[in-house]
């Protein structure tokens, strides 16, 4: 894994931006792996900036987000849809067709998991994909003790996951409790991983993530076992690297 320090949360996103760039120019379609949440918000304007000036064209571009909620709709402010449309989607030439997130209002869970699998599988897998760090480690939604061979899955949510996503809700009870997420085994089959980290709060996340062993109790330690892994994080959330 490699590990580019950076000032801020502004220059982490900046870097991650022009990460990206750099890999769209040498692929013919690129398949970008997207996370939602606060962290990549910053990556989506630097995006969305880039195409605004000309400098980027998202026409041949396919994405496959790495999760939803179970039982929310597209229209939903709070599903991973709305989300996505919002702040990155409906600001770029990307084609409704190559846009691709778990369907989280199905009534067969596992039969929606298996067409996402097949779906990334017909794409050719994906090229890049972005992740951000969870408090305790997950990656996705795949929580503490998720096996590393896990692939696209409907997951229960764990308390601290719903506390900390509560803040986008009216409440905690408001959260869903259930989600589809892409399986430790899909994400390791992207070509390259970008894991984006900022703030203080994830920095003994980060410093596990470095320093500790690869277990399930702690699904970001997976990364370690994938050959292409670049980590951009910014200062506040270095605080525990030595
Ligand atoms: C989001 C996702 C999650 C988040 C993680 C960090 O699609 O899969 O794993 O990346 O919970 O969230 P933020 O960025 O809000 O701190």
């Amino acid at each position: 894994m490699d590990l580019i320090k950076v000032k801020d949360y502004q220059t982490m996103s900046e870097k991650g931006c022009a990460y990206l760039l750099n890999h769209f120019q040498t692929l013919k379609n690129p398949i970008l792996g997207l996370a939602t949440g606060s962290t990549p918000e910053g990556l989506y304007k630097q995006l969305i900036e880039k195409y605004k000036k000309g400098f980027i064209s998202f026409r041949d571009v396919s994405t496959f987000n790495l999760d939803e909620y179970v039982g929310l709709e597209e229209k939903d402010p709070n599903s991973y849809h709305y989300y996505m449309n919002e702040k990155l989607f409906n600001h770029i030439d990307i084609s409704k067709e190559n846009v691709h997130l778990p369907n989280g209002t199905v009534t067969n869970l596992q039969q929606e998991c298996r067409d996402y699998e097949r779906l990334i599988e017909q794409a050719g897998y994906v090229d890049v994909q972005i992740l951000g760090l969870g408090l305790n480690g997950h990656i996705g939604f795949n929580e503490p003790g998720t096996p590393f061979s896990s692939r696209t899955h409907a997951v229960e949510l764990n308390e601290s996951t719903r506390e900390a996503n509560a803040r986008f809700f009216d409440s905690k009870e408001a959260v869903p409790r259930q989600a589809i997420t892409m399986g430790i085994e899909t994400i390791l089959e992207s070509k390259e991983i970008l894991l984006l980290v900022s703030g203080k709060k994830k920095a003994v996340a980060l410093a596990r993530l470095l320093s500790g062993d690869i277990r399930e109790d702690f699904p970001a330690s997976a990364l370690k076992k994938h050959p292409h892994v670049t980590i951009i994080a910014d200062e506040d959330a270095c605080v525990h690297i030595g």
